[in-house]
């Protein structure tokens, strides 16, 4: 069956390890029928949640207009919501967190956002798979609390420079998360 997948990366780097992963899932998504929206959150303008909780009250889901206004009806509509990003100091990036607090907007609007498919696509440059967690809990967490089906998590470690990740499997696994949507 043909879903609709929205893929939010969090790197700056266009030629970068994150990056080549979510262009090797979009191709696997894609040659399976599926329809891939995807918005680059380091290239957009997405501040964070102020918490005034009028969400989707001027008609628009945040009322503060910015690029997370676009994504939104995207995000409402999907089956499957895909994350992509480097770990950066142990923790979410600042270009895709904005994203995800926003995401609390569908929460206070009122909207259903429940049943989704979910799925994390990572790397860092350390060895040490721990390094994941600040990335891996809370999205798992968020997820969870959204009632979004885990689906699959894609973390490769030890990649630090552009093209490090041709050096790993990542690409392929990524390319594999597609059969799980
Ligand atoms: C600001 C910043 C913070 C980083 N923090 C970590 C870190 O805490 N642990 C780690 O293993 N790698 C860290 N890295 C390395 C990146 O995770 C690594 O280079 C990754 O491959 C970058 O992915 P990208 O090419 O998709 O941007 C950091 C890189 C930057 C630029």
């Amino acid at each position: 069956m043909s879903k609709k997948i929205v893929v939010i990366t969090g790197s700056p780097r266009k030629n970068g390890n994150s990056f080549a992963m979510t262009d090797a899932f979009i191709r696997s998504a894609e040659s399976k029928g599926h329809k891939v929206t995807r918005f680059d959150a380091a290239m957009m303008k997405v501040g964070g949640c102020r918490a005034c909780e009028t969400c989707f009250k001027t008609g628009r889901a945040c009322s503060f207009d910015d690029d997370f206004n676009s994504m939104a009806p995207a995000i409402l509509e999907a089956d499957a919501l895909v994350f992509t990003m480097p770990v950066y100091w142990y923790s979410i990036p600042a270009q895709i967190k904005g994203v995800i607090d926003r995401i609390f907007s569908f929460v206070a609007g009122g909207k259903d956002i429940s049943g989704k498919e979910y799925a994390l696509i990572a790397c860092c440059e350390e060895e040490d798979m721990s390094v994941f967690d600040g990335v891996r809990i809370p999205m798992e967490r968020t997820a969870a609390l959204n009632k979004w089906k885990m689906v699959g998590e894609v973390l490769v470690p030890g990649v630090l420079n552009v093209g490090d990740i041709e050096k790993t499997d990542g690409c392929r696994q990524a390319a594999a998360l597609a059969d799980k949507i």
